[in-house]
């Protein structure tokens, strides 16, 4: 049995805890409410009484303008955690996993590839690259890189993805909902990256950097299509809008089709299309949405 110490309680840690517990593991989740990846010594002490075998760093700042106006936040939960993460893995002999983003890419590629040149355009995805970059030094630390991920919290929290922000907007306002076209991603159900990166861990021959998502490429636009067609809501709502027409606050990259070069990844990958789980994942969220209306009325 394998002692895997989980930083965080979100969408990722969600899954992971399920799909761990399903296949007999030891896991000790560290939520945000009992340990603060700023509180060092606090981190030192809980990783360090359960003594994991993998630590698998899934805790993050994953709000990207909150982290272009608070860059220092950003570094400490993003950058200097992951550092005394790989240090506490090497006292212990532990191995580390650490999950990072395609906000590494500066989007001007088609596809990105494992090996494709990394260039951040904002705080959120320097401060991942900084934590891959000490990740990717220690021999026994992995790295993998998602997108566009939606699932369940399974810690009281309500989770934050495109999908429940659509269903939410779709609910609560009767006009057009603008969605870009033309900034194309991968979508990664948590649950599918819980599979495949339990699947990965048990391989001799884990890669160093693996990019993990459900199969399936669209812009935004074609993946809120997409939901609100499988749920047969009125699709005609959505109006494409190009980038430039939106004002983000911050940079984001244009062109991040995540896409793996090694073959067993590749095969994982096809076994896990988007599309089913776009369809029951945003079905589960309009039930919860209409229920938590009801309750309101
Ligand atoms: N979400 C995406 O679309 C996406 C895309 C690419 C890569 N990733 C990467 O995948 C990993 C998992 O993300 P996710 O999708 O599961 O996102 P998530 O649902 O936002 O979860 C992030 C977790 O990090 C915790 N956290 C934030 N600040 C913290 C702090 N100072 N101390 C301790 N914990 C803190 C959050 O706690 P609270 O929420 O309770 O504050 C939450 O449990 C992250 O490393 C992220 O960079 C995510």
């Amino acid at each position: 049995m394998t002692r895997i110490l989980l930083t965080g309680s979100g969408m990722v840690a969600s899954a992971l805890a399920s799909e761990a517990h399903r296949r007999g593991h030891n896991v000790q989740a560290l939520p945000h409410s009992e340990v603060d990846m700023r509180d060092l010594p606090l981190l030192r002490r809980r990783v360090t009484e359960f003594r994991p075998d993998w630590i698998v760093h899934t805790a993050a700042l994953t709000k990207v303008d909150y982290c272009q106006e608070n860059p220092r936040e950003a570094v400490e939960v993003n950058t200097a955690a992951t550092k005394t993460i790989v240090d506490l893995a090497q006292q212990l002999m532990a191995r580390v996993l650490y999950f990072s983003t395609d906000y590494v890419f500066d989007g001007s590629q088609h596809l990105w590839y494992e090996s494709s040149p990394t260039q951040p355009l904002n705080i959120y995805g320097a401060s991942k690259l900084e934590g891959e970059i000490i990740v990717r030094k220690f021999f026994r630390g992995h790295v993998i890189r998602t997108s566009g991920v939606f699932g369940e919290r399974l810690d009281g929290k309500t989770e934050r993805n495109f999908f429940r922000a659509i269903a939410s907007r779709y609910l609560e306002t009767e006009g057009p909902i603008s969605v870009v076209n033309d900034q194309h991603t991968a979508v990664s159900y948590a649950p599918h990256l819980a599979n495949m990166t339990l699947q990965l861990m048990l391989e001799q021959q884990f890669p160093k950097i693996v990019h993990l998502t459900s199969k399936g490429f669209e812009s935004w636009y074609g993946w809120a299509k997409l939901a609100l067609e499988s749920a047969c809501l009125d699709s005609d709502r959505l109006v494409p809008v190009s980038c430039e027409k939106v004002s983000f606050r911050t940079p984001r990259p244009r062109n991040s089709r995540l896409t793996s070069e090694i073959p067993e990844v590749i095969s994982l990958i096809a076994l896990h299309p988007a599309r089913q789980a776009v369809e029951q994942y945003f079905g589960k969220v309009l039930n919860e949405l209409h229920e938590e209306a009801g309750i309101r009325e």
